[in-house]
């Protein structure tokens, strides 16, 4: 298939890029480098170095007669979003719209969209939430992710585009961003190797669902020739707190480095932990990566 990954030179976009190839599919990325990095992006591979909300990107499709978008590229930090919505706004529902328009003026079949378990919703009712859980955005990020879900299912029943959204958990692994506010094992990773303070936020108690990128990859592989249209959760279903990273790591890497506490930001969610049951059900897929293997993995990733 031929497929356009957006954000292919980032994080998470960059691992689906690799199994995409592997599994003999024709890719371009589409990525401004803003986070992303070139070194990221296999030799070979096409990429256009423009924005998504960019008029250009409608002459791109005409060339590349897409089968599919797997849209990865967006603003991706929570904190920003708060502080500047209408930049958030702009990149993350005019920069989707904008792919979503081009993509039904040329003929695209499907759309797959990089959502958020954990930003979606908010303080959980229950644990852990599946699909059917309350949306409770608490940050303009969430809400931005949400919408585009809400635009995807207008496009697929109104002009017939397939889509799919993955609701990943907090992923991790190697090429994370170590420099962001998002990713503390990329951030702890670092701050480790160098001999810097790595700073849990509060009492560290705060607990996420890690799910490693490699797992997270492969869902996107499995939702290609399936027709979903809808959302599905992409995590572990476990609970792990804040300190139990720290610990794992630091013991993975003799470090020694001593457990050093900052007051905990404010608003910052408590829980949150995803069910992964219609992911299996639908696609078969299982996250298969136990955390202490990932970690591991993504701490050698960094010491190179
Ligand atoms: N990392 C996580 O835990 C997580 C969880 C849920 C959802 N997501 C979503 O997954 C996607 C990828 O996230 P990531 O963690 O790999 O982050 P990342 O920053 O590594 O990847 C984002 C990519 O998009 C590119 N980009 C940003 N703005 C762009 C624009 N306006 N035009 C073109 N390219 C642009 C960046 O250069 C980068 O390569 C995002 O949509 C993010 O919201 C990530």
């Amino acid at each position: 298939m031929k497929i356009l990954v957006t954000g292919g030179a980032g994080f998470i976009g960059s691992h689906v890029v690799d199994l995409f190839l592997k599994d003999g599919h024709n890719v371009t990325i589409l990525d401004n480098l803003s986070t992303g990095k070139r070194e990221n992006v296999p030799k070979g591979v096409r990429l256009v170095e423009m924005d998504i909300c960019h008029r250009d990107v409608d002459r791109l499709f005409a060339e590349g007669q897409f089968d599919v978008v797997n849209h990865h590229a967006a603003q991706i930090d929570v904190r920003k979003s708060v502080s500047d919505p209408i930049f958030d706004a702009r990149v993350n529902i005019l920069g989707s719209l904008n792919l979503l328009e081009c993509a039904l003026r040329h003929g695209v079949k499907k759309f797959q969209f990089a959502s958020t378990g954990g930003a979606l919703y908010g303080e959980q009712d229950y644990f852990p939430a599946d699909e059917e859980h309350p949306i409770r955005p608490l940050s303009p990020y969430g809400i931005c992710k949400f919408t585009v879900e809400r635009y995807m299912f207008y496009y697929q029943q109104v002009h017939g585009l397939e889509y799919v959204a993955h609701r990943y958990a907090n992923v991790y692994g190697p090429r994370q961003n170590p420099h962001g506010e998002a990713g503390v094992v990329a951030i702890f990773c670092d701050r480790l190797i160098s001999g810097r303070e790595a700073v849990i936020n509060g009492d560290g108690k705060q607990t996420r669902d890690y799910v490693y990128v490699e797992d997270v990859a492969r869902a996107n592989l499995l939702t290609l020739d399936k027709s979903l249209n809808g959302a599905v959760n992409i995590g572990t279903s476990i609970e792990t707190d804040v300190n139990a990273v720290f610990q794992i790591l630091n013991q993975a890497g003799n470090f020694g480095a001593p457990e050093v506490h900052a007051p905990a930001k404010k608003g910052e969610q408590m829980r949150s932990v995803i069910n992964w049951s219609k992911a299996h059900e639908l696609l078969g897929w299982k996250p298969q990566m136990n955390l202490d293997d990932g970690l591991k993995r993504t701490l050698e990733f960094f010491q190179r």
